[in-house]
């Protein structure tokens, strides 16, 4: 048996539960009395329901009932009861509320039947009329209409006021470069369906797998919209199959399926289609000037940086976008500004690396441009404007190891043998680019808390209301507290996803290994500190006068760290003690008087290269190179996994991902996985992941930096730059489809 210890490659601990099938999706849980339900979404983008007729689907013999705005009970009526944890500011959607429709798919029925087959026949069955009202959703015509995003997001910082005088700078900078960028909506399109199963209990109280990030957030959204005491709600939700964001909220099957097990006082389930699933949230259409000046030698004089992005017309979705421009190089003179423009859609959600996805899809572009223009090596061109601290808030950073990262990422992909013009590298047919970008991200620390039970046969039980949707936290938390304790990982049991367990942060942000991860690490200590004490009353004790500093847990035991002798077993303190169990429970809260006098980012350099055939302007990435620096690494494989899972959707991003409107309709039409493109198999070549050391003592007490983001940060921007040292075509529009380059 291996001792637990971070910074070991372990396989995931729920490895086999999730390949066997024995892992259970908020989809899958069920009860005696179960019954489906199965949405009907509206037909037209905006307007209102005239008249809805639900008789013939009533009539088919198991369909029990319809639920629609015309019997739906009167709920909460305060937006501040339907606005959940991450909600941004406005009026969040209120399911079978009334008749006013806001964009198309909103759910206007809800059927339910003794079967999913049942519920889904029926549904199509269910007539509605409507009036329709004129919609919009092309982002240029209201382009016009930005404004700034009403307050409410947890997360959101407005960017930082102008440094210097930027507007100026640029006109009298001897070079420039100004371009508009652009990428389409982006859905994230999980693997797991959004799903909802309610289980009323006999005392009338739900248990509800909820396909969520953060089961406080969906349990405290039900408490407020339903009315219900938190001790009436258990949210349960110990897997989830890929949120990248789209869990961060409750969607709106939850308020369905919740909605229908109060009235029916029945077990239900409401999971939506894979076409559904374009009608909850997305990455948001943004369009973003920037505009660079500076001297001949490569140094940035000025640095201009616009973006607008959509929102729904009732609520204010914001990111990010522009702030790292801010941050990421050296420049005296900056002006950086965002705003968010209303489409008859619903309202945008975080998608993977919110915000920081998008601004560095046109910073990083916008910089290989300039590098263009002076004749200037793209990567020497950074490293000429690398910011050794954080101008726009005037602190150091906590760490940056991002020079480490572009030296053994270019060594590592051979970047000195780049030809520097573009059209210079071909193999036949194919003609060769070489490109390569920055990526950034926060380092962020949540207050949590988890709970451990240690008991005499040396087994370890660890918890936390925390989630898992697929980065490793299982095994991560387990090596902390394996290790910690000095027990194999095998003797550790982590539990997660469970409102009845203690709080943590919504799993997002890129922040759990770091919350959690600390929460997991102070509950630890606290037993530490009582193995000590209890091993200090041993007779003979050689503890005596020690404190923690002076010990270490090795091999389920305790010894001194300055001595010879075999650990002293945890079995023979406790046995000693008399006790049969010790349990503790811990709060980890950030330092902010210390964290808030730095700047912690995780960062990036990647490497690409693509082949692009003349011929037919098709576009195959053949190399990819992904260098970073997130601080302490716990374990090389579930970080690696982080990393090729963002550079994939990266690629995605870049080459094929597009989430298309027909703007007659007002509705997203490719909504399935045949015709919404990702990257199969065989578009994606092998990753070379490196992390590169990095200490970071202010982040958190783990020195950890949060991985699920970072991977995906700069990827569309280093393909792009690939594409134009390759074809000399600059494409500014993702994505980059054969049509754009023929
Ligand atoms: Mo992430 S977009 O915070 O799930």
């Amino acid at each position: 048996m291996t001792t637990g210890k971070t910074g070991a490659p372990h396989d995931r601990v729920d490895g086999r539960a999730k390949v066997t099938g024995q892992a259970r999706y908020a989809g899958e849980f069920t009860a005696p009395d179960l019954v489906h339900g199965f949405v009907v979404g509206s037909a037209i983008a905006r307007g209102k329901i005239m008249r809805i007729d639900a008789a013939e689907a009533l009539a088919l013999p198991g369909v029990l009932q319809v639920y629609t705005h015309e019997n739906t009970p009167r709920l909460a009526w305060r937006d501040r009861s339907w606005r959940d944890m991450v909600a941004p500011g406005g009026s969040p959607l209120r399911p079978l509320h009334d008749a006013e429709i806001q964009f198309s798919g909103q759910p206007v029925a809800l059927v339910i039947a003794e079967s999913f087959e049942l519920a889904r026949e029926a549904a199509g069955l269910v007539k509605v009329d409507y009036e329709a009202a004129p919609h919009e959703t092309r982002l240029a015509e209201v382009e016009a209409e930005a404004h700034e995003p009403a307050r409410g997001k947890k997360g959101y910082t407005p960017p930082p006021k102008p440094r210097g005088r930027a507007d100026e700078a640029l006109a009298a900078a001897p070079v420039r470069v100004e371009a508009t960028y652009e990428h389409p909506p982006l859905h994230h399109n999980p693997m797991e369906p959004h799903a909802t199963t309610v289980i009323v209990e006999a005392d009338g109280s739900l248990t509800i797998h909820d396909k969520t990030q953060g089961v406080s957030n969906s349990r405290d959204y039900v408490c407020k919209v339903f009315g219900l005491a938190s001790d009436q709600v258990r949210v349960v939700t110990p897997f989830v199959g890929g949120g990248f964001g789209s869990g961060l909220r409750p969607q709106y099957q939850l308020f369905l399926a919740v909605l229908a097990a109060r009235e029916l006082r029945r077990s239900v389930r409401v999971v939506l289609s894979r076409q559904q699933m374009f009608t909850i949230g997305y990455r948001p259409w943004t369009r973003q000037r920037v505009a660079l000046g500076a001297e001949r030698d490569g140094r940035l004089c000025a640095l201009i940086h616009e973006a607008v992005g959509n929102t729904s017309r009732f609520e204010d979705y914001c990111e990010n976008v522009v702030p790292w421009s801010g941050v990421l190089y050296e420049c005296p003179n900056t002006r950086l500004e965002y705003g968010v423009a209303a489409l008859d859609l619903y309202t945008p959600i975080d998608a993977r690396a919110p915000g920081a996805v998008t601004g560095l899809w046109a910073l990083e572009s916008a910089i290989d441009e300039l590098a263009d223009a002076l004749d200037i090596d793209p990567l020497a061109l950074r490293l000429k404007n690398y910011a050794e601290e954080d101008q726009d808030h005037r602190r150091p950073f906590s760490s940056k190891a991002l020079r480490d990262c572009y030296r053994e990422g270019a060594a590592r992909f051979g970047w000195h043998r780049r030809s520097l013009a573009a059209r210079s590298m071909r193999e036949g047919a194919l003609q060769i680019g070489w490109g390569m970008a920055t990526g950034i991200w926060e380092a962020q620390q949540a207050p949590s808390q988890a709970k451990a039970l240690l008991t005499a046969d040396g087994r370890l039980h660890v918890a936390s209301a925390s989630g898992e949707i697929g980065p490793g936290t299982y095994t991560i938390m387990s090596q902390i507290a394996a290790e910690q304790l000095g027990l194999p990982l095998a003797a550790v049991r982590f539990e997660l996803g469970d409102t009845a367990l203690p709080p943590a942060m919504i799993q997002g942000g890129s922040a759990t290994a770091s919350s959690v991860g600390s929460a997991v690490l102070a509950v630890c200590r606290a037993l530490q500190h009582t193995l000590l004490k209890l091993a200090q009353a041993l007779p003979d004790s050689p503890f005596g006068g020690r404190t923690l500093e002076d010990v270490e847990f090795v091999d389920r035991g305790l010894r001194l760290r300055s001595g010879v002798a075999p650990a002293v077993p945890i079995a023979a303190i406790m046995r000693h003690a008399g006790l049969g169990s010790i349990a503790e429970q811990a709060t980890a809260i950030p330092d902010l008087a210390r964290q808030s006098r730095y700047t912690s980012n995780a960062h990036s350099a990647v490497f690409v290269e693509v082949a692009v055939d003349e011929a037919l302007g098709t576009v195959t990435v053949r190399r990819v190179v992904s260098a970073v620096a997130g601080g302490r690494i716990l374990n090389p494989k579930t970080a690696r996994s982080q990393i090729l899972g963002g550079v994939v959707w990266g690629i995605g991003m870049a080459l094929a991902e597009h989430s298309m409107l027909d703007h007659g309709l007002g509705r997203f039409v490719n909504h399935n996985l045949g015709e919404y493109h990702v990257p199969v198999h065989a578009d994606v070549p092998a990753i070379d992941v490196v992390f590169v050391e990095e200490r970071d003592d202010v982040v958190n007490p783990l020195g950890v930096k949060g991985l699920g983001e970072i991977g995906i940060v700069g990827v569309a921007a280093a393909i792009a730059n690939a594409v134009f040292h390759a074809t000399g075509r600059r494409i500014r529009e993702l994505p980059i489809t054969l049509d754009k380059l023929l």
